[in-house]
């Protein structure tokens, strides 16, 4: 563990976390190693054992670790009791999930339910508790929907009796305890400035060294910062993406190398401009559809966040065309897919561009093998006996006639051209990720096409 995450002596703020998904379950490990008395809650008592036993159901790189050091050092507990979790506690986050809905707008369900439990359990709390929206929610929704919620329910006063604020998370999974303990901000979004004040000094305890920005305003500017945050992001991916396919049209075009020379201007930044087969996950498509329903509901039609989702939606399916002009009709071929998670160091497959593409080549009657170090088994509850299952990188190209890169997974980088020369039928290697040298490939004599790479290129 490296030395940054030493524990710290903070003023003795006892937090609580409702919901133990990502967000709940990270900065609940986080928290208690930097000494705060943390209980984290949830309504899933199956998870709740297994927490209690140092086991983490999700795949997230030093969790595990944190959550055990947590439990030894009696900082952290778990429990489906909402009222020991608010007894017990001064703060809460609400870190439950906010799905989307069929029509792309959110379901607040979960929120809705958490901002209710709590509010039952402080009903017969005497002291002041400050409560604070950590899930992504569409503007209005911590002063329309979570305040009156929590009012009715405990029969008290935000902003009085009890505080409130909106605090929106930015870590990313597979960095997630990094970005706990270096994020790049922090928002607060509260309702008067004794909340506002109170958060403050619990990032600051939480941040003792170096504290970061930390930037104080209204709810709705501050659940905004979040949506324009995450649809920012998803459109710079969207617009290499685009660029990409521009490149593959283009003699002699290669993204990569675009990129590295627009990546100098400080103007454009280094960051969220690998060209690929799309963003995945829990978070991008879900913010960015979100805030184009928000948008709508407001009478107002967002044209470039319209176009960021669309560019997205299609984009996985260029490796699919570039296999079909590689090797023609898909249909009784063997392709490999390396890779499965929406990104790597997680196992999470939300989103993941993989299961577009996996759906597309069975449409195509393909016969589809697939490896990922960690993602199979959330692949296997998808796809079932529907696909095969291979147990290395090297099983799963074993007598393919084209494989696709869609995850950059590290270990996929070590594959060199006579790793596919050796084991594939004819070596046919799609890069969905631009992981390879294509010279090297080219040049070795493996069939090679990669995304934003000049289908002349040689
Ligand atoms: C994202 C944001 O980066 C976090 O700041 C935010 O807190 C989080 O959503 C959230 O809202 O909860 P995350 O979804 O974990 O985090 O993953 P990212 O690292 O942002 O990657 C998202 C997708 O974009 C992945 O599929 C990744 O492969 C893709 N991507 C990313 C690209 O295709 N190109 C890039 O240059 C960067």
């Amino acid at each position: 563990m490296s030395h940054d995450l030493e524990i710290r002596t903070p003023n003795n703020e006892r937090v609580s976390f409702f919901g133990l998904g990502h967000v709940g379950l990270v900065s609940s490990a986080c928290f208690s190693y930097r000494g705060f008395k943390v209980v984290g809650y949830d309504i899933d008592r199956d998870k709740i054992l297994t927490l209690r036993d140092g086991n983490v159901p999700i795949f997230e790189p030093k969790l595990e670790k944190l959550v055990k050091i947590g439990i030894k050092r009696s900082n952290l507990e778990f429990t489906n009791n909402s009222q020991e979790a608010i007894f017990k506690t001064d703060i809460t986050f609400i870190t439950v999930g906010t799905p989307s809905k069929q029509d792309g707008s959110v379901n607040l369900k979960y929120i809705k339910k958490a901002a209710e439990t709590i509010g039952n359990a402080l009903r017969s709390k005497n002291s002041y508790h400050l409560v604070i929206v950590k899930s992504t929610v569409p503007p209005g929704t911590t002063e329309n929907v979570v305040k009156p919620i929590l009012e009715y329910h405990s029969g008290k006063d935000c902003g009085e009796d009890l505080g409130l604020c909106f605090n929106p998370e930015f870590l990313r999974e597979g960095a997630a305890v990094k970005d706990t303990f270096h994020p790049d901000r922090i928002v607060i979004g509260a309702i008067d400035e004794k909340s506002s004040n109170l958060l403050e000094d619990l990032f600051r305890s939480f941040h003792p060294r170096k504290t970061p920005p930390i930037f104080r305003t209204n709810f709705v500017n501050a659940e905004l910062i979040k949506y324009a945050s995450n649809a920012f992001l998803a459109t710079k991916i969207s617009f290499i993406n685009e660029i990409a396919n521009i490149c593959e049209r283009t003699k002699g075009a290669d993204v990569k190398v675009v990129v590295e020379a627009m990546k100098l201007d400080k103007r454009i930044g280094k960051y969220f401009l690998n060209a690929g087969l799309g963003y995945g996950g829990s978070c991008f498509p879900k913010d960015v559809k979100a805030l184009i329903s928000f948008s709508k509901s407001l009478g107002y039609y967002p044209k470039i966040i319209k176009a960021v989702d669309r560019v997205n939606e299609i984009q996985p399916y260029v490796a699919v065309n570039m296999a079909k002009s590689l090797i023609g009709d898909l249909s009784g071929k063997k392709i490999a897919i390396l890779g499965l998670s929406f990104k790597p160091n997680t196992d999470d497959v939300r989103g993941a561009v993989s299961i577009k593409i996996i759906n597309k080549l069975l449409e195509e009657f393909a016969e589809v093998v697939v490896y990922d170090p960690v993602a199979i088994p959330k692949i296997k509850e998808i796809f079932e006996n529907k696909i095969k299952y291979s147990s290395s990188a090297t099983e799963c190209i074993k007598n393919a006639d084209c494989t696709i890169i869609v995850t950059e997974w590290n270990e996929f980088r070590k594959l060199k051209p006579d790793d596919f020369l050796r084991n594939m039928k004819t070596a046919i290697v799609i890069d969905g990720r631009r992981i390879y040298n294509p010279k090297e490939f080219i040049k070795n004599g493996v069939q090679f096409r990669a995304i934003g790479l000049s289908t002349t290129f040689k």
